[in-house]
């Protein structure tokens, strides 16, 4: 908790808004777990664009909907709203040093410190680091059988995460071990009791925090001097200005929070692109024959531009199912957005889904229609913010080509090879948090092609 005890508590006076607080403790968190884009459409409809409710802990919160309210929590070129007062209280407590949790300077240095581990050539490495893990996991997939897809990818992910991020073999005995770890930390993201009591999840949270934390750090001499070409491996071996290494406990803290921020929502976005790619076969064809179009066997970097219908369902799927369904902000002073006076301190929650299906920005917003991404509509340039899968501004995602890529690459293997079929009127409920997809997971069947 230490990034509230520096910001200060909260503004709780919201009273000048409309809104409901919900039950004590819990607030609105019920419902916003629940169905998050129907309570926030339940809020607009019923108080307009700005309202108030509390969330867990009974944290006040302000619900501010629309892409005005987006641009200025987002863009935000004079620093009227804090990242680290937004995530402090949820993702500060197992990821103080993550980068969403940090702002201004110390935020641009740990930007600046991980741009090499992003630039086209460490891209580059990773495709063929990825390519022979995600094939031999597609080999592997039952064939004529149903299966719960969320639960194969989330393996294929975590190998991928294995290789990429911490440049382990991902069958050794090591990288399954991490895997669990990394699980039980998440753990503690999702509970209600984010508390270091005994036997509590958290503990148990904080606890697999530290055993990634005595691997990385007892690993980082081992990296130095090496010229391997892992994600931790490359900020093991950066250097400032002044050719000085990164220290250990912001390594760890990098490390720790980019497996955070990339393996689930990739997950989440497989998972939901499937779902759309099932329910929509014509769609499915016109992908499949774009990736037949590509020459390599094994994908190249260079490939991933040709894929360009892929991204259109890429990008509509997150549309609908952005992997973050709601982004959190703190103002640093009194602010004045849309007309509307937001008083210093408050926490603001924004939500992607619901500008990403608003009638004024988007033609049939409820249509799978990934066209309406090609440069002859590119309705997601009408307006700046309408479109926040990836968010805006200073922490705009850092790994939004990374996760494309990933996907990229997934679906040329899978579409190439086999036809994917969702049951008979196959009509799922969606889970919205943690991550948004199919609650049953996604039962799929696969045909050879
Ligand atoms: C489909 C996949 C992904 C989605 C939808 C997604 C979404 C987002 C969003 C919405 C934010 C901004 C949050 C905010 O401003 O409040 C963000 C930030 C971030 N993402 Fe992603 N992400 C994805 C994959 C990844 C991957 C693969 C990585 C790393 C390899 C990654 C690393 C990060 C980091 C480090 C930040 C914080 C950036 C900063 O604070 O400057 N993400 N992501």
């Amino acid at each position: 908790m230490q990034y509230i005890e520096q910001l200060g508590p909260d503004n709780r006076d919201l009273s000048m808004f409309p809104g409901e607080y919900g039950l004590p403790y819990l607030g609105k968190t019920v419902e916003i777990v629940k169905d998050t884009l129907g309570y926030c459409n339940y809020h607009y409809e019923k108080y307009g664009p700005i309202s108030r409710l509390d969330m867990v802990r009974n944290q006040r919160v302000l619900m501010c909907l629309g892409p005005e309210f987006n641009e200025a929590a987002l863009f935000d070129p004079k620093g009227n709203f804090s990242a680290a007062g937004g995530y402090g209280s949820s993702l500060g407590t197992l990821y103080p040093e993550g980068m969403l949790v940090r702002d201004d300077k110390k935020h641009k240095r740990t930007r600046r410190a991980s741009q090499p581990a992003f630039k086209n050539d460490a891209l580059k490495t990773y495709v063929e680091m990825m390519n022979p893990i995600q094939e031999r996991r597609i080999q592997d997939l039952p064939v004529n059988e149903e299966f719960i897809f969320y639960d194969n990818i989330q393996k294929t992910l975590m190998d991928v995460a294995a290789k990429v991020f911490l440049g382990l073999d991902e069958r050794s005995p090591e990288a399954q071990k991490l895997n669990d770890t990394f699980e039980r930390i998440n753990k503690g993201l999702i509970t209600p009791f984010p508390y270091d009591l005994p036997f509590s999840p958290f503990r148990k949270s904080l606890a697999a925090r530290q055993e990634l934390r005595n691997f990385l750090t007892s690993n980082i001499p081992l990296r130095r001097g090496t010229d391997r070409k892992d994600m931790f491996s490359r900020y093991c071996n950066a250097q400032d200005e002044d050719g000085e290494y990164l220290e250990d406990v912001d390594i760890d803290g990098h490390i720790a929070f980019l497996l955070f921020a990339a393996f689930d929502t990739t997950t989440s976005a497989l998972t939901n692109i499937l779902y759309y790619l099932g329910k929509n076969p014509g769609w499915q064809e016109k992908v499949r024959n774009e990736l037949f179009e590509v020459k390599n066997e094994m994908p190249t970097f260079d490939d991933m531009a040709e894929m360009t219908l892929t991204e259109y369902v890429f990008q509509e799927t997150l549309r609908f199912y952005p992997s973050v369904m709601i982004l959190n902000r703190r103002t640093t002073r009194d602010v004045t957005v849309a007309g509307y006076d937001i008083p210093a301190n408050t926490v603001i929650m924004l939500s992607p889904p619901f500008t990403h299906r608003m009638e004024e920005w988007w033609s049939n917003p409820h249509e799978f229609d990934p066209m309406r991404f090609s440069p002859e509509r590119a309705e997601h340039k009408k307006h700046g913010f309408s479109y926040i899968p990836f968010g805006g501004g200073a922490h705009k995602c850092i790994g939004m080509h990374f996760a494309m890529m990933n996907a990229k690459l997934y679906l040329f293997r899978l579409l190439k090879n086999y036809k994917v079929t969702l049951r008979d009127n196959y009509n799922p409920k969606f889970m919205h948090v943690h991550l948004p997809r199919p609650i049953d997971g996604l039962p799929i069947t696969l045909t050879r092609i």
